[in-house]
C-alpha cells in the first residue's frame, strides 16, 4: 500500500444512512396522527362495549305491601322496577295482583292476558270470583289458572318476605296449577 491508498483509507468519510426531511416529517406527522387517533377512539371503544362490562344486576326485588294487608281477596298494587338497558335507564310501572292462598303463602300473578296481553281484571258481575280479560273474554281462577281462551295460566312474580313486608322479584311461569 503506497502513501496516496493510506490517506484515502484514512480519511474517507463515513457513510451515514440520513433521514430524509421528508421522511422526518412523515413519520413525525405519522406518529402523532397515530396517537391523537387512539386517543379519540379508544374512549368510543370503551363507551361502546361499557354496558357489556358492567356487573349485571339481577334477581332485584322491589317492597310492594305490608304482608299483613294481603288477604285472600286479590288486590292490586303498583309499584316501579328500575331497569339498566345498556345506556338506558328507565323506573316503569308494574303491577301485580297479590293473594294470600288457601295454604297461607303470599302469591303475585302478572295482570297481562296470556292470550295477546291485555290487562285483567278480577271478579265483577260477567265473573264472580275469577280473573277476566276485556279484550276476547278470557278468564281465569284465583291461581291464576287458564279457564279459556288463553293458551296458558298467568305468570307468578317471585315473592320474598322480609320483616313483614312483600318483595317482589322476576316474572316466572305459574308455579301453583298445573
Ligand atoms: S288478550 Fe286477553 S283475551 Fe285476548
Amino acid at each position: 500500500m503506497d502513501h496516496n491508498e493510506q490517506q484515502d483509507t484514512v480519511h474517507k468519510p463515513i457513510k451515514r444512512k440520513e433521514m430524509s426531511r421528508r421522511q422526518f416529517l412523515t413519520y413525525t406527522l405519522g406518529g402523532a396522527t397515530a396517537f391523537m387517533a387512539g386517543g379519540v377512539i379508544l374512549p368510543m371503544i370503551r363507551f361502546a362495549v361499557d354496558p357489556i362490562l358492567q356487573k349485571k344486576t339481577s334477581g332485584n326485588f322491589v317492597k310492594v305491601i305490608e304482608e299483613s294487608k294481603v288477604t285472600k281477596e286479590p288486590q292490586q298494587v303498583d309499584f316501579k322496577v328500575h331497569q339498566i338497558d345498556g345506556w338506558y335507564e328507565s323506573d316503569p310501572k308494574m303491577q301485580a295482583w297479590l293473594t294470600k292462598g288457601d295454604d297461607g303463602k303470599v302469591f303475585a300473578l302478572s295482570p297481562i292476558c296470556k292470550h295477546l296481553g291485555c290487562t285483567i281484571g278480577w271478579s265483577g258481575e260477567e265473573a264472580p270470583n275469577e280473573y277476566h280479560c276485556p279484550c276476547h273474554g278470557a278468564r281465569y281462577t284465583k291461581d291464576g289458572k287458564n279457564l279459556k281462551v288463553a293458551p296458558k295460566p298467568l305468570d307468578e312474580y317471585e315473592v320474598k318476605l322480609e320483616n313483614g313486608w312483600v318483595y317482589l322479584g322476576p316474572l316466572l311461569a305459574n308455579t301453583r296449577v298445573k
